[in-house]
């Protein structure tokens, strides 16, 4: 007997940058490094930095994008889930604050932490509301303003992040062809200090000593985590093209977190997808934590390169450790 279980669709995509560019040579004029270290190490020739403004201001801006591109009005959204680790603060949730910039007065929504996985985990998190029946147009939103989490001192980390927003409008589809297909997410808490901000939250409150300390800052150990990242995002992506037979040559694009072109390469070459059918932006917006995902998506789709039917995979490692693989075939002409 057919089942009538709902598949969750990406039926809308919108995206917000905002226009202040930091080029390599702007860090050459403040911290020892130059642009051929940072292309050469990290892929990454430009960064978008969000001068005044919050979070909030990037995922409204990026659901107005998209509401716009569909000409919905925001009454229709049923559920908001913003995934980001920079909220504008503790409480009230971000997505409470995007609900008012937006004007979305008949939803309801909620804040995931899951570091760079956070757009997969929320993609998970916001499909099962629609298969659930009881919701019919959730937003699924990335959106990280690293630059108030960023030590401009340390030449580690500063180079890597960007702020940006990008959403996509999840909707019910009885084609179990299309929409997101399957899901594989792992969290291990085991990595919890190679990348992470130790001050602020209830372990360390703010004070005096965790400010001369910078613990407000984001901290990594770079190596470590380009390791376990490679290997992390390649066993669940290759996990998931078995269960579903797919070859790299069926896959249309492999989507990656973009936090280093060499951890992409390193992937896609583990999963047999050659560097054609992998989306990039990492040039132009450097790492942007939960937005980097939705931001290929939105680019990519936009430029025409995606098309109905096509498979993708989705794939992201970040901080926890967070990672996971999720197989979404486009269902947008
Ligand atoms: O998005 C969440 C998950 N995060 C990631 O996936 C990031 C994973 N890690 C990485 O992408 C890379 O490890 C980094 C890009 C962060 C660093 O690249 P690396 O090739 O692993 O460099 P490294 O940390 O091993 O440093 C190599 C050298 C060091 O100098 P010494 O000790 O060999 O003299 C660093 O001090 O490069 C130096 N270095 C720099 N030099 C110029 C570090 N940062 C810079 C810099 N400019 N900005």
């Amino acid at each position: 007997m057919q089942s009538n279980k709902l598949n969750a669709a990406v039926t809308a995509v919108g995206m917000y940058v905002p226009e202040k560019v930091l080029d390599n040579k702007y860090f050459e004029s403040i911290i020892e490094t130059n642009d051929e270290w940072i292309r050469t190490r990290t892929g990454i020739s430009e960064r978008r930095i969000l001068e005044n403004g919050a979070t909030s201001d990037l995922a409204a801006g990026a659901i107005k994008d998209l509401l716009s591109s569909k000409n919905l009005s925001p009454e229709e959204i049923d559920v908001i889930i913003v995934a980001t680790v920079t909220p504008d603060m503790f409480f009230p949730s971000t997505a409470a604050l995007v609900q008012e910039k937006i004007g979305a007065s008949n939803a309801w929504g909620f804040d995931l932490s899951a570091a760079c996985s956070g757009f997969l985990f929320a993609l998970q998190t916001g499909a099962s509301l629609i298969e659930s029946g009881k919701f019919k147009k959730v937003i699924v939103v990335g959106a990280d303003k690293m630059s108030a989490i960023v030590d401009y001192t340390d030449r580690n980390t500063c180079i890597l992040f960007g702020d940006a927003a990008s959403a996509v409008l999840l909707e019910p589809t009885e084609d179990k062809n299309y929409g997101l297909i399957d899901s594989i997410l792992r969290v291990d808490g085991n990595g919890k200090e190679s990348l992470y901000m130790k001050g602020g939250g209830s372990l360390n409150p703010a004070s005096e000593e965790t400010i001369k300390n910078k613990m407000h800052y984001i901290y990594q150990d770079g190596k470590a985590v380009f390791k376990v990242a490679v290997k992390g995002m390649a066993d669940v992506s290759v996990e998931m093209m078995d269960k579903h037979g797919l070859k790299g040559e069926d896959v249309a694009y492999l989507v990656p977190h973009q936090a280093n072109l060499r951890i992409i390469d390193a992937t896609a070459s583990r999963m047999g997808v050659t560097k054609d059918k992998v989306m990039i932006n990492i040039n132009k917006y450097g790492n942007t934590t939960a937005a980097t995902i939705p931001l290929c998506l939105t680019e990519y789709y936009r430029e025409g390169k995606v098309k109905k039917g096509d498979k993708l995979i989705l794939a992201a490692f970040g901080a926890g450790y967070t990672w996971g693989s999720c197989y979404l075939v486009w269902s947008m002409d």
